[in-house]
């Protein structure tokens, strides 16, 4: 493909003279993004005195673990090339770049009894580079690398990570409160509860299955609303930004249109997201109901002397309840769900087991690099309408959406997917649905966790033979660019 080969912005000249089928636009004040997090990309991971996080120690203690049996010690070295990254945003003609702060990089201890200058300095080059070009940084406070220290005591087990969250996130605001308008407290709670601490697909691999992920989602939900109040009680006056929360959410349809595989729906989204959400933007708060009673029943009948689900108090729900000023969500796919699919493939209990719901995907969609990546048709569409359908006041903020690939830079499937996908946020736009944003996962290629390097997400190809780390445009790079310049999609 020639547009490969040239310059950056020569490339948008034959671009632009494509014929453009669609005629719809994106709203004027609709902001397009890319989004990246500090583990996957910095690299740097003993700089200053940055302290070990649950993915260095992982990655340290456990190579195995890791498809690849690499590290996010260098990455993608944007410790040190974050003004090539900044280039990046500029060739595409970005509005706001998401990126997370390194929790130990900023306090070592975890705690927020000292406070790293090294690492504060890192992060305001990048706020204040990226701020330069008229680009607004977005930043996530936890994108999953909890400080090894926290860990050991427990992490999202143990109920002080309310307050050992609350101090950073008050570190975080304050130090970058003025140039950063809009926070995520969370990245994918799920993934970090049931993945990390009732699975062994994210780190800690604890492996607590059915308890660990339900002790988690109460306390990082608590620690959410902890921060939130802090954000509103003391910056947001002067600060005048905005404070959220992003899970990831998959569709999920019926595989057929019985009462039973509808129903699983519900079921699905309640174990998949709404417990992680219901407290927060539902209108009773706690967890989802139907969660909760099956949990309990399931308990009982496993013998245990009290449901492995915790509530919330009464007061805890009146805290929690409405401390999220936009819904971010991070979208892949979906997924057919039935009511008479699951088997429970393990002899323990799960939270899965509490819902006894399956999954399918259809042979015919498109297979991603990422085994657990099948694209389903115009699933953002039906993710973003079961979103609005359940808590319709709040706006939307596509925080991450994306494909993988091997290596290469011809990435039509990745053209094909971002055309299609945001084809689906224009229809949930023309439906009324307040979708405020779009960020594309990644802008560039990077630690995709368990996979290492084998699975590619950039707009931007990283070498990573290469000590320089050098980054090169996909396809899909000066598509996107087209995009948002047009802010049409061009066929
Ligand atoms: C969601 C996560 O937030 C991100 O870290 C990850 O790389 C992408 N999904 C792709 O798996």
């Amino acid at each position: 493909m020639k547009s490969i080969l040239c310059v950056f912005y020569s490339c948008t000249i034959a671009l632009t003279s494509a014929a453009v089928k669609h005629s719809r636009t994106f709203p004027k004040d609709f902001i397009f993004g890319t989004s990246t997090a500090a583990y996957q990309i910095e690299g740097a991971w003993n700089a200053d005195d940055k302290s070990e996080n649950i993915w260095d120690y992982l990655t340290h203690t456990n190579p195995g673990a890791i498809d690849d049996r690499s590290t996010g010690d260098v990455a993608c070295d944007s410790f040190n090339n974050y003004k090539r990254d900044v280039e990046m945003m500029r060739e595409l003609g970005i509005d706001s770049y998401r990126f997370s702060v390194a929790w130990s990089r900023i306090l070592p201890n975890g705690l927020a009894d000292r406070v790293s200058e090294a690492g504060i300095a890192y992060y305001n080059n990048v706020i204040d580079e990226v701020l330069k070009y008229n680009i607004q940084p977005m930043i996530t406070l936890y994108h999953w690398d909890l400080p090894q220290k926290l860990q050991d005591m427990g992490g999202f087990l143990n109920p002080l990570i309310v307050d050992w969250f609350a101090d950073y996130a008050r570190v975080v605001f304050d130090n970058f409160g003025d140039r950063v308008k809009t926070f995520i407290t969370f990245n994918e709670a799920a993934q970090v509860c049931y993945e990390g601490y009732g699975s062994v697909t994210k780190a800690p691999l604890l492996n607590l299955t059915g308890i660990g992920e339900y002790i988690c989602a109460k306390n990082l939900v608590l620690a959410h609303a902890k921060a939130y109040h802090i954000y509103n009680n003391e910056f947001r006056a002067k600060q005048g930004g905005q404070c959220g929360y992003t899970i990831a959410a998959g569709a999920s349809l019926p595989l057929t249109d019985s009462d039973e595989d509808r129903h699983a729906v519900e079921l699905f989204i309640q174990f998949q997201w709404a417990l992680y959400t219901d407290p927060i933007f539902s209108k009773d708060g706690g967890f989802p109901k139907e969660l909760t009673e099956l949990a309990a029943k399931k308990s009982a009948a496993q013998g245990y002397p009290r449901s492995r689900l915790p509530d919330f108090t009464e007061e805890e729900k009146a805290y929690v309840r409405g401390t999220s000023d936009f819904f971010g969500v991070n979208h892949y796919s979906g997924a057919l769900t039935s009511g008479s699919l699951y088997t429970n493939q393990y002899a323990v209990p799960s939270s899965m087991d509490d819902i006894e719901v399956g999954q399918v995907a259809l042979d015919d969609w498109l297979q991603g690099a990422s085994p657990w990546l099948k694209k389903m048709p115009n699933s953002l569409y039906h993710a973003l309408r079961q979103i609005n359908e359940r808590y319709p006041d709040y706006p939307i903020i596509v925080t991450e959406n994306g494909w993988s690939t091997r290596e290469g830079i011809e990435d039509d499937e990745r053209v094909d997917y971002y055309r299609d996908a945001l084809e689906d946020v224009l229809d949930a736009l023309d439906e009324g649905i307040d979708v405020r944003g779009y960020y594309a996962w990644s802008l560039m290629d990077n630690f995709e966790w368990l996979a290492g390097y084998t699975e590619r997400f950039g707009l931007y190809e990283v070498d990573f033979e290469d000590p320089a780390r050098t980054r090169t445009p996909r396809k899909s790079a000066f598509i996107y660019k087209q995009i948002m310049k047009t802010r049409m999609i061009d066929h």
